[in-house]
C-alpha cells in the first residue's frame, strides 16, 4: 500500500533542486532536432495546485520555491522563468511537477512516457496528460516498466527515477533498474533523485551503483542543514549518468546560490562532484 503523495512535498527545497537540474538538462538535449525519449519512472501528479489541503497542510513550498519567488533568479533565472509561466498572474499558485516541466520544454517529434503507480496519481496524471497524443501513462511499476523502452526509437533519451524511497526495497531496485537500463542503452541520460535522512543509507546506495561499472557518473547534492539523523531529510541528492558537459560548470555556479537562499539558518551548502569518471 502506498501512501506518499507528491502533493505534499510539491516546491519544496529538494524539487526545486532535482528540476533545476532536469531543466538544464533537457535544455541541453534539445539543442539538437532529432527526436527525443522521456521517461518518468515515477511521475506523480503533473502538476500542483498549491491552495489544495496537501499543498497548505506544511506548507512545504515556504522553504523551497517560495523563498525564491520575488528574486530575479540570478543563475537559476531560466528554472524561474519556466515556473513562472504555470503562474501567469505573477502570483505562486502552481508548481509544475517534473512532468510538466518536461511537456513544456519537449518538442512535437519527442515523447513522454510516465509511470505512476499509485491509482488516484495516475488518474490526475491522466486528465493532465489528455488530448497530448506525445504522452503514455502507464499505471504500472516503473522500476520494471522502463527498462524494456530502452533504447528508444530515436536512440536519444533522458530517464529520471524519482522514487518515494517508501519501501526498504526502493534502494535495491533503483540499483538493479539502473544497471539494467545502462547495459541496454549506455549513451542515455539519467537523473536520479535521492534524499540524504540517514547518511549511511544514502552511502550504501550510492557504492551499490558505483560497483555496478557504470561510468560518467556526476553527483549533485544541496543541503539545507547539516548531515544529521533525526532531523528528516537535511539534503536533496541528484545522480547524473552521462551529463551533458555543460552541467558541471552551471551547477558549481546554481548549486552555492541556492544554498545561500534555501539554507535553514544560513547552514545550507552544496557539492558538485564527479562519483565515476570516463
Ligand atoms: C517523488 S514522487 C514523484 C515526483 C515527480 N517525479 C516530480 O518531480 O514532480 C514519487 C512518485 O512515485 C510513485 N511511485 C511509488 N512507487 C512507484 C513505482 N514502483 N512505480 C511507479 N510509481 C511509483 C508515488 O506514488 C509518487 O507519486
Amino acid at each position: 500500500m502506498l501512501s506518499y503523495r507528491h502533493g505534499f512535498h510539491a516546491g519544496n527545497f529538494a524539487d526545486v533542486h532535482k528540476h533545476c537540474v532536469l531543466v538544464e538538462v533537457l535544455d541541453y538535449l534539445k539543442r539538437k532536432a532529432k527526436p527525443l525519449s522521456y521517461i518518468d519512472t515515477h511521475a506523480g501528479g503533473g502538476s500542483y495546485d498549491l491552495a489544495s489541503d496537501f499543498a497548505q497542510k506544511k506548507r512545504e513550498y515556504d522553504g523551497g520555491i517560495g523563498r525564491l519567488w520575488a528574486d530575479d533568479g540570478g543563475p537559476l533565472a531560466r528554472y524561474l522563468a519556466c515556473v513562472r509561466s504555470f503562474n501567469p498572474d505573477a502570483e505562486l499558485t502552481h508548481y509544475p511537477g517534473s512532468p510538466a516541466l518536461a511537456r513544456m520544454l519537449l518538442g512535437d517529434d519527442d515523447r513522454l512516457i510516465l509511470f505512476e503507480r499509485h491509482r488516484n496519481e495516475s488518474l490526475a496524471l491522466r486528465a493532465w496528460a489528455e488530448g497530448d497524443r506525445r504522452v503514455t501513462v502507464r499505471e504500472e511499476d516503473g522500476f520494471t516498466g522502463c527498462i524494456g523502452l530502452l533504447p528508444p526509437p530515436s536512440r536519444r533519451g533522458l530517464l529520471l527515477m524519482d522514487p518515494a524511497y517508501e519501501l526498504k526495497s526502493d534502494d535495491d531496485d533503483v540499483v538493479r533498474t539502473l544497471a539494467a537500463c545502462h547495459r541496454r542503452f549506455g549513451t542515455g541520460v539519467y537523473l536520479l533523485w535521492y534524499p540524504v535522512v540517514d547518511r549511511s543509507r544514502t552511502e550504501a546506495m550510492l557504492a551499490a551503483l558505483v560497483a555496478t561499472g557504470i561510468r560518467r557518473i556526476d553527483r549533485y547534492e544541496l543541503g539545507v542543514a547539516p548531515d544529521g539523523e533525526g532531523f528528516g531529510m537535511t539534503a536533496s541528492g541528484l545522480l547524473v549518468i552521462n551529463p551533458p558537459f555543460t552541467l558541471r560548470s552551471t551547477m558549481e555556479q546554481v548549486l552555492p546560490w541556492l544554498a545561500q537562499r534555501l539554507g535553514r539558518e544560513g547552514q545550507g551548502w552544496s557539492r558538485c562532484e564527479t562519483l565515476v569518471s570516463e
